[in-house]
């Protein structure tokens, strides 16, 4: 059992009021708030243990590399990969994927090549592979979508063949909530002979997630959706894989030997990270990482179930007013992710109207346009629940939807 209203009270902004209301943060899919230990983590790093890593002899210097150390070792214990060389800091899961792309990609993708993706994949684990295919003239292939929002994989074996090279798939959707069943479709890539990349943007955060039971290639996530703070992120890749990739960014950091003429490359994962990183960041993910341990993943897994079956429920009172409800209609198969349609009221008017009411909701594409564009809107409102949200806050958000829409309908609210 948690307790909410204690997890709530580690969240200094959860006390705020907007437009006169106490804030009801329902836009955790863009990025979550900080618990104040992680807050505490990143004062401590720059008023105590200042330094760069990997570099001096002197105290400071020995702090800030063992601390930054450290946090790699807690990513790599939290998602159970092989070993903490397998874990690589960048900026966000977008740098990742990109990384992949470039390093990984550039070199083994051929013309001809299959790239396979699914229809819900962000922005960011799409384009980067537009642009591969483009650059290599090899081809992306889609999954379908049921009606409902999860991935119609009937016809897999006609779209996995030995063609494909890479799969490359959201673990649970940012637009529609939908958890998708990856580790049989990382199973389906590896006999075919292709790589499997999983986007854990929207999964790591709110579920135990186990690298080497899921058996992916790469796996991509970002600290500031996990609450931790923006600007660092993680790719984790296999060790067998990462070292047979090149760098994408060279410079100090990342080599062995330089001459004037050429260098050699440091070992993985300082390899792949040229200049001085993010240390501060990396060092409070660590904490982010210990709280999130603290109140334990399955914890927070089986709470979110509870808000998202009640959501559920709640979301048929606004079936009479014609509101779609777009992705899965089960917590099995779905994160605590709402976006939904309100014939005649568009998401932009929503979202400001609830603002009013100090209900924080995102609207617009959500960084998924073909998918938006393919359930017949231009945008949703999309409310996405953590596990500091509560029960009384699906209530607030349903009461907020009804009288916007009495409002657009009689004037009143
Ligand atoms: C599923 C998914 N993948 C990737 C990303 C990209 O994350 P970031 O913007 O932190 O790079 C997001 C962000 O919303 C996401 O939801």
């Amino acid at each position: 059992m948690i307790d909410i209203n204690e997890i709530r009270n580690d969240f200094p902004i959860l006390s705020r009021k907007v437009n006169g209301h106490q804030l009801v943060y329902l836009d955790n899919a863009a990025t979550t708030h900080k618990p104040r230990s992680v807050i505490n983590a990143l004062v401590d790093f720059y008023e105590n243990h200042n330094s760069n890593v990997h570099r001096g002899v002197h105290t400071l210097s020995m702090e800030a590399t063992d601390q930054f150390e450290e946090a790699r070792e807690k990513i790599s214990s939290f998602i159970n990969s092989e070993t903490s060389q397998s874990i690589i800091w960048t900026r966000n899961a977008s740098e990742s994927l990109n990384i992949i792309s470039y390093s990984w990609g550039y070199k083994n993708i051929s013309e001809g090549d299959e790239i396979l993706l699914s229809p819900m994949e962000h922005h960011s684990n799409l384009i980067p592979w537009q642009e591969l295919a483009r650059v290599k003239g090899a081809k992306i292939k889609y999954l379908s979508l049921n009606d409902d929002g999860t991935l119609d994989l009937s016809n897999i074996d006609e779209l996995m063949t030995s063609n494909t090279k890479l799969v490359s798939i959201v673990h649970v959707s940012n637009a529609l909530g939908t958890i998708n069943p990856v580790k049989e479709l990382c199973e389906k890539a590896h006999q075919v002979g292709a790589l499997f990349v999983l986007d854990g943007a929207q999964s790591i955060p709110h579920m135990l997630v186990d690298v080497q039971e899921i058996d992916c290639d790469f796996f991509v996530f970002s600290g500031h959706k996990m609450m931790g703070p923006t600007g660092i992120g993680v790719l984790y890749g296999k060790m067998e894989v990462l070292e047979k990739m090149d760098p994408v960014f060279t410079g100090g950091e990342m080599v062995l030997e330089v001459s004037y003429e050429k260098a050699s490359w440091a070992d993985i994962p300082m390899r792949f990270e040229a200049g001085t990183p993010n240390i501060a960041d990396s060092i409070a993910l660590g904490t982010a990482v210990d709280y999130l341990q603290n109140i334990g993943m399955d914890n927070i897994h089986n709470y979110e179930k509870t808000i998202t079956s009640y959501g559920l429920e709640k979301f048929k009172e606004l079936e009479s007013e014609g509101v779609t409800l777009f992705g899965p209609k089960s917590s099995e198969l779905k994160g605590a992710v709402f976006s939904f349609h309100i014939p005649g009221i568009h998401p932009h008017d929503l979202g400001t109207i609830l603002d009013g009411m100090g209900i924080a909701v995102r609207t617009g594409h959500h960084c998924a346009m073909p998918l938006i564009r393919s359930l017949g809107v231009s945008a949703t409102a999309r409310a996405s629940f953590y596990v500091y949200n509560t029960l009384n806050e699906v209530d607030l958000l349903i009461d907020g939807i009804k009288s916007t829409i009495r409002y657009f309908t009689d004037g009143s609210n």
